[in-house]
Protein backbone atom coordinates (compact mmCIF):
# COMPACT_ATOMS: atom_id res chain seq x y z
CA UNK A 1 0.00 0.00 0.00
CA UNK A 2 1.42 3.36 -1.26
CA UNK A 3 2.16 5.70 1.89
CA UNK A 4 -0.69 8.70 2.71
CA UNK A 5 -0.03 12.06 0.76
CA UNK A 6 1.02 14.73 3.35
CA UNK A 7 0.51 17.99 2.64
CA UNK A 8 1.34 21.48 3.35
CA UNK A 9 -1.21 23.69 1.42
CA UNK A 10 -1.69 27.74 1.34
CA UNK A 11 -4.26 29.27 1.05
CA UNK A 12 -3.94 33.04 -0.06
CA UNK A 13 -7.47 33.74 0.27
CA UNK A 14 -8.04 37.36 -1.27
CA UNK A 15 -4.44 38.85 -0.08
CA UNK A 16 -1.41 39.64 -2.20
CA UNK A 17 -1.04 42.38 -5.15
CA UNK A 18 0.68 40.24 -8.18
CA UNK A 19 4.19 41.95 -7.48
CA UNK A 20 4.02 40.67 -3.80
CA UNK A 21 2.75 37.36 -4.71
CA UNK A 22 5.77 36.89 -7.52
CA UNK A 23 8.06 37.41 -4.45
CA UNK A 24 6.51 35.24 -2.42
CA UNK A 25 6.97 32.31 -4.33
CA UNK A 26 10.05 32.70 -5.46
CA UNK A 27 10.97 33.04 -1.47
CA UNK A 28 9.29 29.88 -1.11
CA UNK A 29 10.81 27.98 -4.02
CA UNK A 30 14.69 29.13 -3.03
CA UNK A 31 14.12 28.27 0.37
CA UNK A 32 12.83 24.30 -0.71
CA UNK A 33 13.59 24.00 -4.43
CA UNK A 34 11.55 20.50 -4.02
CA UNK A 35 9.91 18.06 -2.07
CA UNK A 36 9.49 14.26 -2.03
CA UNK A 37 6.83 11.69 -2.17
CA UNK A 38 4.59 11.74 -0.05
CA UNK A 39 4.76 15.04 0.53
CA UNK A 40 3.44 18.21 -1.71
CA UNK A 41 3.13 21.36 -1.40
CA UNK A 42 -0.36 23.46 -2.68
CA UNK A 43 -0.55 27.12 -3.10
CA UNK A 44 -4.02 28.03 -3.58
CA UNK A 45 -4.18 31.39 -4.98
CA UNK A 46 -6.68 34.10 -6.63
CA UNK A 47 -8.13 33.07 -10.04
CA UNK A 48 -5.91 35.22 -11.76
CA UNK A 49 -2.94 34.15 -10.76
CA UNK A 50 -3.83 30.36 -11.12
CA UNK A 51 -1.10 30.37 -14.72
CA UNK A 52 1.49 32.65 -13.45
CA UNK A 53 1.97 30.85 -10.14
CA UNK A 54 1.91 27.45 -12.21
CA UNK A 55 4.87 28.83 -13.99
CA UNK A 56 6.82 30.08 -11.07
CA UNK A 57 6.23 26.72 -9.13
CA UNK A 58 6.94 24.82 -12.84
CA UNK A 59 10.05 22.20 -12.28
CA UNK A 60 9.79 22.19 -9.07
CA UNK A 61 9.28 18.84 -7.99
CA UNK A 62 6.28 18.47 -5.63
CA UNK A 63 4.45 21.80 -6.11
CA UNK A 64 1.29 22.32 -7.20
CA UNK A 65 -1.60 24.79 -7.59
CA UNK A 66 -4.81 25.05 -6.14
CA UNK A 67 -8.25 27.11 -7.29
CA UNK A 68 -10.05 28.22 -4.35
CA UNK A 69 -13.19 27.73 -5.32
CA UNK A 70 -14.99 26.36 -8.57
CA UNK A 71 -19.01 27.29 -9.93
CA UNK A 72 -21.13 24.30 -9.17
CA UNK A 73 -22.62 24.21 -12.78
CA UNK A 74 -20.00 22.83 -16.18
CA UNK A 75 -20.53 26.80 -18.17
CA UNK A 76 -23.29 29.18 -18.83
CA UNK A 77 -24.43 32.46 -18.09
CA UNK A 78 -22.91 33.01 -14.34
CA UNK A 79 -21.14 36.76 -15.23
CA UNK A 80 -17.63 36.19 -12.62
CA UNK A 81 -17.75 32.49 -12.43
CA UNK A 82 -14.89 30.17 -12.64
CA UNK A 83 -15.72 26.56 -13.78
CA UNK A 84 -14.02 23.50 -13.36
CA UNK A 85 -13.77 23.00 -17.07
CA UNK A 86 -11.56 25.80 -17.40
CA UNK A 87 -9.94 24.64 -14.59
CA UNK A 88 -8.88 21.56 -15.80
CA UNK A 89 -8.22 23.12 -18.85
CA UNK A 90 -5.49 25.28 -17.28
CA UNK A 91 -4.09 22.24 -16.54
CA UNK A 92 -5.09 23.21 -12.63
CA UNK A 93 -4.87 19.88 -10.19
CA UNK A 94 -6.85 20.81 -6.83
CA UNK A 95 -9.52 23.37 -5.63
CA UNK A 96 -10.50 23.82 -2.56
CA UNK A 97 -14.36 23.37 -1.70
CA UNK A 98 -16.75 24.39 1.03
CA UNK A 99 -14.27 26.75 2.76
CA UNK A 100 -15.94 28.15 5.80
CA UNK A 101 -15.66 31.48 4.46
CA UNK A 102 -17.42 30.87 1.05
CA UNK A 103 -20.14 28.71 3.08
CA UNK A 104 -20.97 31.99 5.41
CA UNK A 105 -20.52 34.72 3.19
CA UNK A 106 -21.46 32.97 -0.55
CA UNK A 107 -24.11 30.55 1.16
CA UNK A 108 -23.02 27.82 -0.38
CA UNK A 109 -24.91 24.63 1.06
CA UNK A 110 -23.91 21.30 1.20
CA UNK A 111 -26.37 20.60 -2.06
CA UNK A 112 -24.58 23.35 -4.06
CA UNK A 113 -20.86 21.62 -2.36
CA UNK A 114 -21.65 18.36 -3.68
CA UNK A 115 -22.38 19.78 -6.84
CA UNK A 116 -19.22 21.61 -6.65
CA UNK A 117 -17.51 18.36 -5.76
CA UNK A 118 -18.95 16.55 -8.87
CA UNK A 119 -17.61 19.10 -11.23
CA UNK A 120 -14.40 19.24 -10.03
CA UNK A 121 -14.05 15.36 -10.01
CA UNK A 122 -15.30 14.93 -13.43
CA UNK A 123 -12.38 17.67 -14.33
CA UNK A 124 -10.06 15.51 -12.92
CA UNK A 125 -9.33 18.12 -9.96
CA UNK A 126 -8.88 16.88 -6.57
CA UNK A 127 -11.18 18.77 -4.39
CA UNK A 128 -10.05 19.64 -1.06
CA UNK A 129 -13.03 19.63 0.89
CA UNK A 130 -13.51 22.05 3.74
CA UNK A 131 -15.41 21.10 7.31
CA UNK A 132 -15.81 22.22 10.28
CA UNK A 133 -17.59 23.58 13.14
CA UNK A 134 -18.42 26.66 14.95
CA UNK A 135 -17.74 27.74 18.27
CA UNK A 136 -21.14 27.57 19.34
CA UNK A 137 -21.49 24.03 18.41
CA UNK A 138 -17.72 23.06 20.05
CA UNK A 139 -19.35 25.01 23.00
CA UNK A 140 -22.40 22.19 22.93
CA UNK A 141 -19.46 19.37 22.56
CA UNK A 142 -21.38 18.28 19.17
CA UNK A 143 -18.85 19.13 16.82
CA UNK A 144 -18.52 15.04 15.93
CA UNK A 145 -22.25 15.35 14.37
CA UNK A 146 -21.67 18.85 12.98
CA UNK A 147 -18.35 17.71 11.15
CA UNK A 148 -20.42 14.29 9.89
CA UNK A 149 -23.30 15.07 8.27
CA UNK A 150 -21.17 18.10 6.53
CA UNK A 151 -18.81 14.83 4.53
CA UNK A 152 -22.54 12.72 4.40
CA UNK A 153 -24.45 15.57 2.71
CA UNK A 154 -21.84 16.71 0.30
CA UNK A 155 -18.81 14.43 -0.04
CA UNK A 156 -20.70 11.40 0.15
CA UNK A 157 -22.04 12.19 -3.34
CA UNK A 158 -18.42 11.02 -4.57
CA UNK A 159 -18.34 7.37 -5.14
CA UNK A 160 -15.47 5.40 -3.83
CA UNK A 161 -13.19 5.52 -7.03
CA UNK A 162 -14.10 9.19 -6.94
CA UNK A 163 -13.60 10.01 -3.31
CA UNK A 164 -9.86 8.50 -4.00
CA UNK A 165 -8.79 11.77 -5.20
CA UNK A 166 -10.16 13.81 -2.37
CA UNK A 167 -8.60 15.48 0.24
CA UNK A 168 -10.00 16.81 3.26
CA UNK A 169 -9.51 20.09 5.47
CA UNK A 170 -10.54 19.75 8.92
CA UNK A 171 -10.96 23.82 9.61
CA UNK A 172 -13.05 24.51 13.28
CA UNK A 173 -14.03 27.94 12.71
CA UNK A 174 -13.30 29.48 16.29
CA UNK A 175 -9.51 28.74 14.84
CA UNK A 176 -9.97 30.20 11.35
CA UNK A 177 -7.94 33.67 11.53
CA UNK A 178 -8.05 34.28 15.35
CA UNK A 179 -4.75 33.06 16.50
CA UNK A 180 -6.00 30.19 18.45
CA UNK A 181 -5.50 26.62 17.30
CA UNK A 182 -7.26 23.50 18.07
CA UNK A 183 -5.26 21.85 20.63
CA UNK A 184 -3.05 18.83 18.88
CA UNK A 185 -5.46 16.49 20.99
CA UNK A 186 -8.37 18.44 19.71
CA UNK A 187 -6.75 17.83 16.41
CA UNK A 188 -6.24 14.21 16.45
CA UNK A 189 -9.52 13.44 17.65
CA UNK A 190 -11.31 14.97 15.31
CA UNK A 191 -9.24 13.32 12.11
CA UNK A 192 -9.47 10.40 13.74
CA UNK A 193 -13.44 10.75 13.83
CA UNK A 194 -13.27 11.99 10.33
CA UNK A 195 -11.51 8.92 9.32
CA UNK A 196 -14.38 6.61 11.11
CA UNK A 197 -16.92 8.48 9.31
CA UNK A 198 -14.90 8.16 5.87
CA UNK A 199 -14.36 4.58 6.70
CA UNK A 200 -18.23 3.84 7.51
CA UNK A 201 -18.95 5.00 4.01
CA UNK A 202 -15.48 3.79 1.67
CA UNK A 203 -14.30 1.09 4.09
CA UNK A 204 -11.25 1.67 5.70
CA UNK A 205 -8.57 1.02 3.02
CA UNK A 206 -9.89 4.27 1.36
CA UNK A 207 -10.05 6.26 4.66
CA UNK A 208 -6.79 5.06 5.43
CA UNK A 209 -5.26 6.83 2.06
CA UNK A 210 -7.31 9.95 2.27
CA UNK A 211 -5.29 13.03 3.42
CA UNK A 212 -7.07 14.71 6.18
CA UNK A 213 -5.55 18.40 6.85
CA UNK A 214 -6.03 20.82 9.70
CA UNK A 215 -6.60 24.28 9.44
CA UNK A 216 -6.90 27.31 11.51
CA UNK A 217 -3.97 29.47 12.71
CA UNK A 218 -1.14 26.96 12.01
CA UNK A 219 2.38 28.71 12.42
CA UNK A 220 5.95 27.56 12.27
CA UNK A 221 5.99 27.72 15.72
CA UNK A 222 2.75 25.08 16.45
CA UNK A 223 3.41 22.89 13.04
CA UNK A 224 5.78 20.32 14.57
CA UNK A 225 3.24 19.23 17.28
CA UNK A 226 0.00 19.03 14.72
CA UNK A 227 2.27 17.06 12.85
CA UNK A 228 3.45 14.89 15.40
CA UNK A 229 -0.87 13.17 15.40
CA UNK A 230 -0.87 10.26 13.28
CA UNK A 231 -4.05 10.95 11.91
CA UNK A 232 -3.14 14.89 11.01
CA UNK A 233 -1.48 14.03 7.10
CA UNK A 234 -0.95 18.29 6.79
CA UNK A 235 -2.15 21.69 6.94
CA UNK A 236 -4.26 23.91 5.00
CA UNK A 237 -2.70 27.73 6.60
CA UNK A 238 -4.14 31.28 6.12
CA UNK A 239 -2.57 33.64 7.11
CA UNK A 240 0.90 31.95 7.77
CA UNK A 241 1.07 31.00 4.07
CA UNK A 242 1.76 35.06 3.39
CA UNK A 243 5.07 35.62 4.92
CA UNK A 244 7.86 33.05 2.99
CA UNK A 245 9.65 32.06 6.22
CA UNK A 246 6.51 30.78 8.09
CA UNK A 247 5.81 29.00 5.65
CA UNK A 248 8.79 27.19 4.60
CA UNK A 249 9.10 26.64 7.91
CA UNK A 250 6.10 24.75 8.10
CA UNK A 251 6.75 22.95 4.88
CA UNK A 252 9.91 22.05 6.66
CA UNK A 253 8.34 21.22 9.62
CA UNK A 254 6.00 18.76 7.59
CA UNK A 255 8.79 16.53 5.35
CA UNK A 256 10.86 16.31 8.53
CA UNK A 257 7.12 14.87 10.50
P1 LIG B 1 -5.65 30.78 9.10
O1 LIG B 1 -6.66 30.33 7.91
O2 LIG B 1 -4.43 29.91 8.97
O3 LIG B 1 -5.35 32.22 8.82
O4 LIG B 1 -6.37 30.54 10.38
C1 LIG B 1 -6.83 29.00 7.55
C2 LIG B 1 -7.86 28.87 6.46
O5 LIG B 1 -8.89 29.55 6.53
O6 LIG B 1 -7.69 28.09 5.50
Amino acid sequence: MTARKKIAAANWKMNLTWPEATELVNALVDSIEAVNDPCQVILAVPFPYLQSVSALVKGHIGYSVAAQNCHQKAAGAYTGEVSAVMLQAMEIAYCLVGHSERREYNGETHAVLADKLVRCIENKISPIFCCGEPLAIRDQEKQNEYVAKQLQEALFVLSSDQAASAVIAYEPIWAIGTGRTASSQQAQAMHRHIRSVLASQYGEALAGQIPILYGGSVKASNADELFACPDVDGALVGGASLVASEFSAIVRSLTSA
